[in-house]
């Protein structure tokens, strides 16, 4: 998959709060406005293997067993997201992992207060958002489409 430039690539998942609160429409809009273009989007109930790899950083934590028991407490909606910068965009817009104290206007400040019930997940760098879009994501499920409004959205400097 190609990562570069306009073609950089972002995983997000609404976790199970995100799908329970009735946050998928408004989480999708705020991408959306903000100029990213939806590539891949799926829902399913992620299995102890896929949890155990996605989570490999924190399965030492002591949190982890509450971390994995909310995660599968309901399917989540996977997304991929593409654009310029698109992983620290993402990250942005998403808010930081404790979201009791995430800036108001993101994501988690605007709907969550836990740390680990913080609405979504968002790729970390560059070389996550490979790993985890190729996690969750064949070749053929990432759609290639022109956005007609990235005319408006980025120079065409920006587009080259
Ligand atoms: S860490 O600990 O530095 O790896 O933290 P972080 O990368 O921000 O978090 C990784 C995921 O673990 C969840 N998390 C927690 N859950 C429960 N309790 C505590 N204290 C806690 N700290 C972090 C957090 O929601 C992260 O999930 P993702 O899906 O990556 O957002």
């Amino acid at each position: 998959m190609d990562f570069t430039g306009l073609k950089e690539k972002t995983l997000v998942i609404i976790k199970p709060d995100g799908i329970q609160r009735g946050l998928v429409g408004t989480i999708t809009q705020r991408f959306e406005h903000k100029g990213l273009k939806l590539v891949g989007m799926k829902m399913m109930r992620l299995g102890e293997k896929i949890l155990k790899e996605h989570y490999a950083h924190i399965a030492d934590k002591p949190f982890f067993p509450g971390v994995a028991h909310f995660m599968q407490s309901t399917p989540v909606i996977l997304m991929c997201w593409e654009g310029l910068d698109v992983v620290n965009t993402v990250r942005k817009i998403t808010g930081i992992t404790k979201a009791r104290e995430a800036e108001a206007g993101s994501i988690r400040g605007d709907f969550a207060m836990s740390v680990a019930c913080n609405v979504i997940h968002a790729s970390d760098s560059v070389e996550t958002a490979k790993t985890e879009v190729a996690r969750f994501f064949s070749e053929e499920d990432i759609c290639d489409y022109d956005k007609t409004e990235y005319m408006h959205v980025y120079i065409d400097e920006e587009r080259e």
